[in-house]
């Protein structure tokens, strides 16, 4: 594991002699017990899903407190939670988040359940007023592109899609966007108007920003004066490990590099309380906070703030969430650790996957043999094991290597999540002798 929280891995503590140096017969002998395995799965009859980065019934249960909440509807500024009002979000969950997020209180808003719903809202608000530091509606240019680091997080892609934004990829590499792609792109077309960033524990790599790479992308120069750098920090508290990594301070750095207003953070506890029922958190300059609530007060008079008093009540402070965040990580690590035992077992050292071994966050990015992902997500749902779709984490499903696949262990019970990983080494195992025999 690196100092980042991943590495790709191919290490096994079985020696084995990677496929591609095996001579035809015995790739031969590969491939039939390979087949044999294979067959050995489908007459199993499985029935899992590997596909769901949801959180699973016992961290539900972490947070039934909950469904006793709140005690009392007035906040701790004498606000009547049931009633209208206070879009910004009530005082002291705005003031627990900033303290989490590194931020000022006044910089951050609480919404609704869903910051998935507050990024297509800020894409809105682009497309058709224009940013704080804009002089057009996003919809009035020309062409607007986007940078979006890959593998990535399908959502985001088929957000822009949706807008008729066009992406360009570059790698998302174990510290971050590539830095110098990045810049490369940003620094010359003005079209190019933001870029995507999932800071800490990516979906789906795990990849977690460096401080340098953060501090490079807010100071980069531009070739759009709105460059907006879209800082989806989904994972910033989901840590699987002691070493909780701390995401880079995007704001303070974009301040401190004369571009306050360039990037514009969400979270929000979807993966700490209830997926269905959580906040979901916007931070930015106050100016973009003024600029965000301007656009909302359009369509509303006001958030949850009931459900926003009682996850108050429930946290306590923000070391409340750190410390719920621990119960979580004891649910979910050891589905990882066998997630990984397995990948190892089973799939090191032939030369035929790779994949990351993150410290945090929803999942693994396994990496298959060139040209088989495809094939090893349609042996698998042949033997009754669901696999997220082939080429789901780059823009329009395509991965142009076809080899990516998405492991999202969460959601399974313990033995289901070994059982659907050894059906994926097996899937992995065929399709790459497979290929390499064919
Ligand atoms: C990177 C990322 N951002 C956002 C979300 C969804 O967040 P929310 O539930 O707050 O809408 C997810 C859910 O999988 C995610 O992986």
């Amino acid at each position: 594991m690196t100092a980042s929280g991943t590495s790709q891995s191919t290490s096994s503590p079985r020696q084995r002699t990677p496929l591609t140096e095996r001579s035809a017969e015995e790739l031969a002998e590969f491939l039939s017990e390979a087949r044999a395995a294979y067959d050995e799965l489908v007459a199993q009859g499985l029935s899992l899903d590997l596909t769901r980065g949801k959180p699973a019934a016992a961290q539900l249960d972490l947070s039934n407190a909950l469904l006793d909440l709140p005690h009392g509807v007035v906040d701790q500024a004498g606000v009547d939670t049931r009633n209208y009002g206070g879009l910004e979000g009530i005082a002291e969950l705005r003031a627990m988040f900033a303290d989490l997020l590194w931020v000022e209180p006044e910089q951050v808003v609480a919404g609704g359940s869903s910051s998935l719903v507050m990024m297509r809202e800020v894409l809105t608000d682009l497309w058709l007023k224009g940013a704080v530091d804009g002089e057009r509606a996003w919809g009035a240019e020309e062409k607007v592109r986007f940078i979006c680091p890959v593998p990535g997080y399908d959502r985001h892609f088929t957000l822009l899609d949706w807008f008729g934004i066009e992406m360009v990829t570059v790698p998302m590499n174990a510290d971050g966007p590539d830095p110098d792609a990045v810049a490369e792109l940003a620094g010359k077309d003005p079209s190019i108007k933001g870029i995507w960033v999932v800071p800490t524990y990516a979906n789906p790599s795990g990849s977690i920003v460096t401080q340098e790479v953060a501090e490079r992308l807010a100071s980069m120069t531009t070739a759009a004066p709105d460059f907006k750098i879209l800082w989806d920090n989904a994972y910033a508290f989901h840590h699987l490990t002691e070493a909780e990594a701390k995401s880079a301070d995007i704001l303070s750095l974009a301040s401190a590099a004369g571009h306050p207003h360039r990037p514009i953070m969400f979270a929000s506890t979807s993966k700490i309380t209830f997926a269905g029922a959580g906040v979901a958190f916007l931070a930015g300059s106050v100016e973009t906070v003024k600029w965000y609530l301007g656009h909302l007060g359009k369509g509303s008079i006001g958030p949850d703030k009931v459900n926003q008093l009682r996850h108050a009540q429930f946290f306590g402070s923000a070391q409340g969430v750190r410390d719920h965040m621990r119960r979580h990580r004891e649910i979910v690590a050891p589905k990882f650790d066998s997630v990984l035992r397995v990948l190892r077992d089973e799939l090191g050292g032939l030369g035929i996957a790779s994949w990351t071994e993150p410290t945090g966050g929803y999942f693994i990015s396994l990496d298959v043999l060139d040209g088989t992902a495809a094939r090893v997500i349609e042996l698998a749902k042949e033997a009754g094991v669901a696999l997220t779709q082939a080429g789901s984490s780059f823009p329009h499903g395509q991965d142009p290597r076809d080899r990516n696949i998405r492991l999202a262990p969460t959601f399974p019970e313990p033995p289901e999540v070994e059982a659907a990983t050894h059906a994926v080494a097996v899937c992995a195992r065929l399709a790459a002798a497979e290929k390499l025999v064919g």
